[in-house]
């Protein structure tokens, strides 16, 4: 008698590990507030709060580009029109999924990959100026507009030898061996970085910039004197800040974020990631589905998409339909309560009113996702809530990258 209560039972503890009340909230803005200081100061700290050679732009940037956007499972190439009046369209574009062997492979395959594809697309577009973006979705510390070191792979790459590396050079041997050495980057930068230009470019006022797709992460545009660790050169009053905030770890975690962590390519890291992200939400309903259901299937193969159709068939078994909505639900209470953390230490009273734009499948692809986290943010700030709006963002990734390549 796999009894219906003993199921009920486990739906009930599935219920109270995955519902965080207001105080955990509370204290997660405030352990997250408290690792922003620390980054800031250059101590220890799970937010590596990385600045970014690069200022807002002014709206006038003009011309064509080329972007080569690599952000997680896919990478996209796009030629990219800036009329100069904040108005920005996308003239070419080609998508392609970066093949697992190619995620877990050698550095030279992956590049020489990219490099291939970037030739191609250039040949096709018949583009004539030999400059071009790169949108490199991982934490990099970067020492100019056009170079940047990568910290720690995520998102299930893991190849060998490219932590530590300079990707732009990287970038560049490859387009030698492919016989296209004379082509240039210009701007090489994080997607939330190119998402907060994307957004400023096209209206101003912009204080953050999140992304919510296969990965999570944040930027924000914080006053130079808080920043207290050498930079290269001086970047005026303001900087951009790369939180990474994917790899926050003062998060309560429960065994099922326990399971997926151990077994992760990563594990102990992107601890934040893992409990917010596209990429992870639909293996944590899957290790809970196993538990509780004995329902068994392949590791990943349960994506986020897949979810949110579940969500919306009539036909999903509601025990099933309540767990994926648990799930999302938490990414969302997480994602309001560090949305706060940010806004509430720029204006820690919200005396303003504050724009964050937001890109990702996750966020752009499921409106009840998006309501969640606007609810979330109210719950934490019963009069304020409403004065910071999330605004979604379109192709942030590329349009951004031909912003910062017009500004450079
Ligand atoms: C990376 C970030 C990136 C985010 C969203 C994370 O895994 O560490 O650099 O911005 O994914 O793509």
């Amino acid at each position: 008698m796999c009894s219906f209560d003993a199921m009920k039972e486990s739906i009930e503890n599935v219920r109270l590990l995955f519902t965080l009340t207001t105080s955990d909230l509370q204290e997660i803005k405030e352990a997250f507030q408290e690792e922003m200081a620390r980054g800031l100061r250059g101590e220890k700290s799970s937010l590596k709060m990385l600045p970014v050679y690069m200022g807002r732009p002014k709206g006038t940037e003009k011309g064509d580009f080329i972007v080569l956007d690599m952000g997680g499972t896919n990478f996209r190439l796009m030629k990219v029109h800036l009329n100069g009046k904040r108005g920005a369209r996308i003239e070419a574009a080609m998508r392609q999924t970066i093949p697992k062997k190619l995620r877990q492979g050698s550095k030279e395959e992956l590049f020489d990959f990219l490099a291939h594809h970037l030739g191609t697309f250039l040949h096709k577009c018949q583009y004539q100026d030999t400059s071009f973006a790169f949108t490199f979705s991982f934490p990099m510390v970067q020492k100019s507009v056009s170079s940047g070191m990568l910290v720690r792979w995520t998102k299930g790459f893991t190849v060998p030898g490219v932590e530590g590396e300079d990707v732009a050079l990287l970038l560049s041997e490859a387009l030698q061996r492919k016989g296209i050495p004379h082509l240039r980057l210009r701007a090489l930068l994080n997607d939330t970085v190119a998402t907060l230009l994307t957004a400023s470019y096209q209206s101003p006022g912009f204080d953050m910039a999140v992304i919510l797709g296969t990965g999570t992460n944040a930027c924000y545009i914080e006053s130079s004197t808080c920043l207290q660790v050498n930079l290269e050169e001086n970047l005026g009053e303001e900087v951009i800040v790369n939180l990474e905030w994917g790899n926050f770890n003062r998060l309560p975690v429960n065994e099922y974020d326990h399971l997926l962590d151990i077994s992760s390519p990563n594990p102990g890291e992107q601890r934040m990631e893992k409990m917010v992200s596209g990429l992870y939400l639909g293996e944590l309903v899957r290790l809970i589905l196993l538990k509780i259901k004995g329902k068994s299937s392949p590791p990943y193969s349960l994506s986020s998409k897949k979810l949110t159709s579940l969500i919306s068939n009539d036909m999903t078994d509601p025990r099933e339909k309540e767990i994926a909505d648990l799930v999302f639900s938490r990414s969302a209470q997480i994602v309001a309560a560090t949305i706060v953390a940010v806004i509430t230490w720029l204006d820690p009273h919200v005396n303003n009113h504050h724009r964050v734009a937001v890109d990702g499948a996750l966020f752009t692809g499921y409106r009840r996702y998006r309501k969640r986290i606007e609810e979330f943010i109210c719950q934490l700030l019963p009069n304020k809530g409403k004065l910071i709006e999330l605004y979604p963002i379109k192709s942030g990734s590329g349009i951004g990258a031909a912003v910062a390549c017009a500004m450079n």
